[in-house]
């Protein structure tokens, strides 16, 4: 029942199982037009930075696939099989009461992300599963950063709500009403505004390099 899950620009993720466990394995492919020592490292690389933030993000208490095994030379993490679906999918059911829930839900755990100073660096809502019982886990920590800066926490949620792009605008303005609500239970109302305008900001920033591209 071993099966490609996605081909992504960066990685191949597969479903497998190994030893009766329900495994994921992403395998960071070669890339030929990268000279083949640098290629090797980039990947080693970059799928140790993976593993980092994920054992990072478990001593926090957030959730995220276990990693099971680091295939370093292969560059190939195997984790936990998360018996769910991507967030993006769930929202199309589009359940008023549910949809504020777990919004709430992902801006308290986001907010705890945050708080333990790391940022997703590419949170959008096909890097959230959702399980039967409405967990919520992050997955994809190739651009995770370890920081401080407010500039960095703004990127995320703006990442989050220009992935609510394609869900109705009142269930996407409802979705991020009740995720600050979360967010800011954890990180308090001033810090929160503060992000907002932070936001607000990058929006603009966009805008002007969309506009000059014109
Ligand atoms: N541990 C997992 N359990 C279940 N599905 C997963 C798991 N890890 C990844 N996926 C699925 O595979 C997709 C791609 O994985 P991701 O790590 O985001 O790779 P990419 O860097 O290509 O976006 C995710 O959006 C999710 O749907
Ligand atoms: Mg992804």
């Amino acid at each position: 029942m071993d099966y490609v899950i996605r081909v992504g620009a960066e990685a191949v993720i597969s479903r497998v199982n190994w030893n009766g466990l329900d495994t994921v394995s992403k395998h960071r492919v070669p890339k030929p037009y990268r000279i083949a020592e640098l290629d090797k490292r980039v990947r080693e690389q970059r799928t140790l930075h993976e593993v980092r933030v994920m054992v990072a993000l478990k001593r926090a208490g957030i959730s995220c696939p276990a990693v099971i095994l680091l295939d370093r030379n292969e560059a190939t993490i195997y984790m936990q099989y998360i018996h769910g679906v991507e967030l993006r999918r769930w929202l199309e059911r589009g359940d008023i009461e549910e949809v504020k829930e777990v919004a709430r839900d992902l801006g308290r755990i986001v907010g705890r992300m945050h708080r333990s100073k790391i940022a997703h660096g590419d949170l959008t809502t096909s890097n959230i599963l959702i399980d039967e019982s409405k967990k919520l886990y992050f997955v994809d920590f190739g651009l995770s950063m370890f920081t401080s800066e407010l500039e960095d926490f703004a990127v995320d949620v703006h990442l989050l709500d220009r992935s609510l792009e394609s869900v109705h605008y009142k269930l996407r303005e409802l979705f991020m009403r009740n995720f600050f609500i979360g967010y800011a239970e954890i990180l308090g109302k001033d810090f929160t505004k503060n992000l907002v305008s932070k936001i607000r900001e990058i929006r603009m920033r966009g805008r002007y390099v969309e506009e000059r591209r014109r």
